[in-house]
C-alpha cells in the first residue's frame, strides 16, 4: 500500500488556502483503495511561531475538528497529534546529527528571516532560534517516521519535503541500508498557491485569508474584500491576472471555470463576479461548517480520536525507532 503523510501547524484557524492545499486533497487521497493515510497536528511546529499558549489551544481544537468536518474517516486513517508522538522528538534527533548545516542554511524560512534582519540592519540571526533553524529536521521526523511515499502540501511546503529526501538520503548511506523511503510532495498544480485577498499566497502572516468554516456572513464579508482591478461592468475582464479567479478556479470544475473566464472577458462586473464565487464557497462548504461547529461542542470526543490516532501511530513508530536506535549504536546490552 501507499503511505500518505502530511500535517498541519497548529498556530490559527484553517483558512481556504489550507483546505485546497492540503486538507482536501489529503482527505480524497485517504479514500483511494491501497492508501495508508497519516494526518497530523503539527503542535510540535506550532511552538516555533507561536508562544501564546491560548492560541495553540484554540488552534489545535480548531484544526482537529476541521479535518473531521471535511469529511476525514478517522477510523480509516491514521489522524493524530504530533506531540502525542514523542518519537518524533527522538528521531528528530538522529536526524539531526546527519543533517548538513549548509542545507539548512538553504531553508526559505530561515533564509528569508536573515533577509529581513540584514535589510533592517541587525545581526543576521537576531531573534532566530534553533527552533526555527532546525524546522525543516523535525518535519523530516514527522515524514520518516513513518515512511511516507506521498506528501500532499502546496507549494511552499515542497523544498521542506526535499530536505527530508535528503536527510533520509544521508541516513540511509552514512548506515548503510534502505531504512527510509525516500518522500515525494504532491502538489495539485491548479490550486499550488492560492491567492488571498490582496493577490500574495494566502496565508496567516499576511492577514489576507478566508477562513474556512465561519459563517455565511464573513464569508460574504471576507469575499467583499477581494482586490480587483477598477474595471467597470460591461469592460472585459482579464481572468489570468484576477485573483479572485484564480481562487473561483481552485473550488470550480475546469467546465464553470472555463464558464467563468468567459463570462469575465465578456463582462461581468466584479460585483457580479464575488456573487458567484460566495455561491460556488458555500456550497461547497456549507455540509462541513455545521459539522465543524457541532464538532466544536464535543472536546472530548475530539481527545478520544486522537489518543486512538496516536495509539495506532505508535505501534508503528516504537518498533521502527527501536531499529534505528539499534542502527546507530543505541541497542540495548541485553
Ligand atoms: P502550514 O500549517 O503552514 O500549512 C498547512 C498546509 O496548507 C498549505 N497551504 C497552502 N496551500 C495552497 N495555498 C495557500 N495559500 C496555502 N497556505 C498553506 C501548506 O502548503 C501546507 O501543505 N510545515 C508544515 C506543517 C508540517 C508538515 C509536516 C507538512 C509539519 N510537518 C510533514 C507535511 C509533512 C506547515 O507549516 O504547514
Amino acid at each position: 500500500s501507499v503511505r500518505v503523510l502530511t500535517g498541519i501547524t497548529t498556530t490559527g484557524i484553517p483558512h481556504l488556502g489550507n483546505y485546497a492545499g492540503a486538507i482536501r486533497p489529503a482527505v480524497a487521497a485517504s479514500r483511494e483503495a491501497g492508501v495508508d493515510a497519516f494526518y497530523f497536528l503539527a503542535d510540535y511546529h506550532a511552538l516555533i511561531k507561536c508562544d501564546d499558549p491560548a492560541r495553540i489551544a484554540e488552534s489545535r481544537l480548531s484544526i482537529a475538528a476541521t479535518w473531521l468536518a471535511a469529511g476525514l474517516d478517522a477510523e480509516r486513517a491514521t489522524f493524530y497529534r504530533q506531540s502525542d508522538i514523542p518519537e518524533t522528538t527522538e528521531l528528530n534527533w538522529l536526524l539531526t546529527c546527519v543533517a548538513g548545516k549548509g542545507l539548512l542554511n538553504r531553508a526559505h524560512a530561515y533564509k528569508a528571516a536573515v533577509t529581513a534582519n540584514l535589510d533592517a540592519e541587525l545581526d543576521a540571526d537576531a531573534g532566530v532560534t534553533m527552533g526555527l533553524y532546525s524546522y525543516p529536521v523535525l518535519m523530516a521526523a514527522d515524514i520518516l517516521l513513518f515512511n511516507a511515499h506521498r506528501v500532499p502540501v502546496g507549494r511552499d511546503q515542497i523544498q521542506h519535503v526535499e530536505m527530508a529526501r535528503d536527510i533520509a538520503q544521508r541516513f540511509n548511506h552514512v548506515f548503510g541500508r534502505d531504512y527510509f523511503t525516500l518522500p515525494e510532495a504532491v502538489v495539485d498544480d491548479h490550486v499550488a498557491t492560492l491567492p488571498g485577498l490582496d493577490g500574495r499566497k494566502m496565508s496567516k502572516s499576511y492577514d489576507n485569508t478566508i477562513p474556512l468554516y465561519c459563517t455565511p456572513k464573513q464569508l460574504k464579508a471576507a469575499i467583499s474584500r477581494i482586490v480587483t482591478d477598477s474595471k467597470l461592468p460591461g469592460e472585459a475582464k482579464d481572468a489570468d491576472t484576477s485573483h479572485l479567479f484564480q481562487i473561483y478556479r481552485g473550488f470550480a470544475s475546469a467546465e464553470a471555470s472555463a464558464e467563468f473566464r468567459a463570462s469575465l472577458l465578456d463582462g461581468m462586473g466584479w460585483g457580479d463576479a464575488k456573487q458567484a464565487l460566495f455561491a460556488l464557497l458555500d456550497a461547497e462548504l456549507a455540509p462541513g461548517r455545521e459539522h465543524y461547529q457541532a464538532l466544536l461542542q464535543r472536546p472530548d470526543d475530539l481527545e478520544d480520536i486522537l489518543l486512538a490516532g496516536a495509539s495506532k501511530a505508535r505501534a508503528i513508530a516504537q518498533p521502527f525507532l527501536a531499529e534505528l536506535r539499534d542502527a546507530v549504536g543505541l541497542q540495548s546490552f541485553r
